[in-house]
């Protein structure tokens, strides 16, 4: 049984390492492939998850575009597939990595097990392109591991067949706990000592990340508006680490630079991203998968996207929608920063950090 885990981008990688490092703990051999859709930001958590890549296709290239990214990325896996014989394919999310190398892997005749799947808004350009990526992936993949239960519901509505779908719980939530774990038994870096030292934790920490899109131009243009006048308040210090998708940089460092109480920073590698978000009081968001460890966490995230395929975080009553409006965001930074709330009693609904054990188990006793 020939085994290939393959991501590209840094989300993908936080929750595929739980799986890679699961592989390993049972001596399951798999080979990695990254396609290196990003670089600086998918080698942040090669290093802290210590995952040594056997094919690395270095794709990216700065402000790339989807068509050029897709047809690089199917040929360049195709040398992969040539290379060696793969039985399984291990796939995740939505990114255009996902689904053009499930898509390679498909003219190829290989099977291919998505993680994360049945995400759905049914909307395909929002978030776009990922909604599309993922229900591609969906029609191609033979194996569905979904992290919900209503992502199990999608699937089954779309007419998969139930025996093929996995139930597993999302396993961003093994790889928070496993960082939260380090951080506890003392993990540090340069990177959370210098926040220490230059945030004031009397205020109230907000965290800020965005890198949708739909939203570039005005969305983010609108976002950084409601950031500055959030930043009038002489509670708050705003922390911002600017993803490094050039339309995102534009804006954010046009519209926010040189503001006293926000610190615009570099991507924070992914422990220091955890640490960070543990000592806020809110974050804003269009993030994924920061909605889905907010609720770990047990902190609230103003999810700056008009519409959310991760609406359990809504419904357990972590996830607030405002879409990129200025004043929806300020009213509700404001109402959730100065109202009485209580978030440490909430469910979180995203799973229960066993979900790489669950996986790698079916594909165990089903390819062994
Ligand atoms: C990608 C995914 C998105 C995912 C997001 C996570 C697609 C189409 N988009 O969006 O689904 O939510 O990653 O962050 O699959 N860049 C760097 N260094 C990096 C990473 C990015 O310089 O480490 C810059 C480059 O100029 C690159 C650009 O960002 O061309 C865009 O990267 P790309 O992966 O195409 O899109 P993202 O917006 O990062
Ligand atoms: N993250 C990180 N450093 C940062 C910002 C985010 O490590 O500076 C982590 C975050 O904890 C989450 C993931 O990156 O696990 C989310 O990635 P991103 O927002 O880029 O993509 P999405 O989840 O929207 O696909």
């Amino acid at each position: 049984m020939n085994i290939l885990v393959c991501f590209g981008t840094r989300p993908e990688a936080i929750k595929m390492a739980p799986i890679c490092n699961e592989f390993k703990k049972n001596k399951i051999p798999f080979k990695l492939c990254v396609t290196a859709q990003h670089r600086e930001m998918l080698d942040q958590v090669l290093y802290f998850f210590e995952l040594e890549p056997d094919y690395d296709l270095n794709l990216m290239q700065p402000n790339q575009n989807l068509n050029e990214l897709s047809s690089r990325i199917i040929k360049d896996v195709d040398t992969v597939f040539n290379s060696k014989k793969f039985d399984l394919i291990l796939v995740h999310g939505d990114t255009t990595t996902s689904a053009m190398v499930a898509l390679a892997a498909f003219h190829k005749g290989i099977k291919v097990g998505h993680i994360e799947a049945g995400l759905r808004t049914y909307n395909k350009c929002s978030p776009f392109p990922e909604e599309l990526n993922r229900q591609l992936t969906g029609r191609i993949a033979d194996f569905h591991f979904v992290p919900t239960e209503k992502a199990m519901n999608n699937l089954l509505k779309e007419g998969i067949n139930k025996q093929n779908i996995i139930y597993t719980g999302n396993t961003v939530v093994d790889a928070l706990l496993y960082t939260i774990e380090k951080l506890k038994k003392g993990f540090s870096n340069s990177r959370i000592e210098n926040l220490k030292a230059k945030l004031n934790f009397d205020k109230n920490i907000i965290l800020v990340t965005g890198h949708r899109r739909e939203s570039f131009g005005e969305g983010f243009a609108n976002l950084c508006d409601a950031l500055l006048k959030i930043s009038e308040k002489d509670d708050v210090e705003i922390v911002y680490p600017v993803h490094l998708n050039p339309n995102v940089q534009k804006t954010v460092y046009y519209q926010l630079s040189e503001v006293r109480n926000i610190h615009l920073i570099q991507p924070l590698d992914y422990a220091s991203f955890v640490w960070l978000m543990s000592r806020s009081s809110l974050i804003i968001s269009d993030s994924g998968g920061v909605q889905e460890e907010a609720p770990s966490l047990k902190i609230p995230v103003i999810v700056t996207r008009n519409e959310t395929e991760r609406k359990e975080g809504m419904n357990s009553g972590f996830s607030f929608l405002t879409g990129t409006n200025s004043n929806k965001i300020i009213e509700t930074t404001l109402n959730l920063l100065h109202g009485k709330f209580d978030f440490t009693n909430k469910e979180n609904p995203y799973g229960d950090g066993k979900a790489s054990i669950k996986i790698v188990n079916f594909i165990q006793n089903n390819f062994n």
